[in-house]
């Protein structure tokens, strides 16, 4: 198969294209002929050498693939060759073959093409599981995502609205806002110029938000804590403001305030089949519908990783980036 692997740690010149053996589907897995890849922030730090896969997951990176069965494994029911689907990954994805627990197999939602259907694995299952199984949302209450013009954000303003809450959001340029307003968010906030905290304290009356979905870890710690209502549930799912900060107890006493902190990548493979089942049940009628939609920034060949890679540290696309095959 040919795969996109890293020749060392670094900036996006360390990738390229390798031939590499093609992978087998071993008891209680499936193969699929990969049409599309997912891009994920992680697939950055993998490249430049802080993100290791999990022990016994593939070198190759991608977290996230549409295709189609080629190979199904002993103990594999339900799947078979020629089967359309879209799968979450611990690695692998970046290639023309990959090997997927048959758990972590989803179908392709009604009205999705193949590759589009690439999109979706990585933020239906981080927002599902976070925002609704951990943080359990409810119809009515105020939500903030952090950062909704990004893959996670569009995902989550569109589920969250849909479901009825109150969609309060973050992003760096009005166009990007005006986007996620598009989408469903009913507070836009801009993070170069505004305060989030002033802004949702003004807007809710000083009530806050019951549910925060952060990707910026250390930097927006006690502003979040600041921000939550009485009872509410800060997830922390990104470090992309740092990972260590100083924290007022005391603030998060008074609110009975839960933080939570989570990674999709390293859970068990039944935990992830639980999530993915979770999102084909709860998520995947949404998008059936056209309530909610995969959001695409642009697709490029597999041979682009590199540009792919630079798109994604430039911050200037909207939605998820996908590399076909
Ligand atoms: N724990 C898990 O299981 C898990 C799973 C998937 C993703 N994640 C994490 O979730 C985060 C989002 O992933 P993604 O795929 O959506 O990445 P992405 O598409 O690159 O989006 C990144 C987002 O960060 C926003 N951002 C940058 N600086 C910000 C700031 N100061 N305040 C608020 N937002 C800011 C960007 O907003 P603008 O574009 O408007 O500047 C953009 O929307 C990443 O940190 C990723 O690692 C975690």
């Amino acid at each position: 198969m040919r795969a996109v692997i890293a020749t060392e740690p670094g900036g996006p010149e360390v990738l390229t294209v390798a031939e590499l053996p093609d992978p087998e589907a071993g008891p209680g897995e499936v193969v699929l002929d990969v049409a599309a890849a997912g891009l994920n922030r992680a697939d950055l730090l993998q490249r430049m050498g802080f993100y290791p896969p999990p022990p016994g997951a593939s070198d190759v990176m991608g977290m996230e693939c549409s295709g189609t069965v080629a190979a199904v494994g002993p103990d594999v029911e339900g799947w078979s060759v020629g089967d359309r689907a879209c799968a979450l990954l611990a690695g692998g994805g970046y290639a023309t073959k990959v090997a997927v627990p048959a758990g972590q197999l989803m179908p392709i939602p009604d009205g999705v093409d193949l590759v589009t259907a690439a999109a979706l694995p990585e933020v239906a299952c981080t927002v599902w599981s976070n925002v609704f199984m951990v943080a359990g949302l409810q119809p009515g209450e105020a939500f903030l995502v952090h950062g909704g013009a990004g893959g996670i954000g569009t995902m989550a303003i569109q589920l969250a609205s849909e479901l009825g809450a109150k969609v309060f959001t973050t992003g760096g340029t009005a166009e990007k806002l005006a986007a996620c307003a598009a989408l469903g968010a009913d507070v836009t906030i801009n993070y170069r110029d505004e305060d989030f905290v002033e802004v949702i304290r003004e807007v809710t009356d000083g009530r806050g938000v019951d549910v925060i979905l952060d990707n910026m870890g250390a930097k927006y710690l006690g502003r979040n804590v600041d921000t939550l209502a009485t009872e509410g549930r800060l997830v922390i799912i990104g470090m992309q403001g740092g990972t260590r900060a100083e924290l007022d107890i005391n603030a998060l006493l008074r609110k009975r305030g839960a933080i939570i902190a989570t990674t999709l990548r390293s859970r068990p493979t039944a935990e992830k089949s639980a999530i993915c089942a979770s999102v084909v049940e709860h998520v995947w009628p949404l998008v059936a519908e056209g309530l909610v939609q995969p959001i695409v920034h642009g697709t490029m060949p597999l041979a682009e990783a590199r540009a792919a890679h630079a798109l994604m540290e430039s911050g200037d696309h909207m939605g998820k980036i996908l590399l076909t095959t």
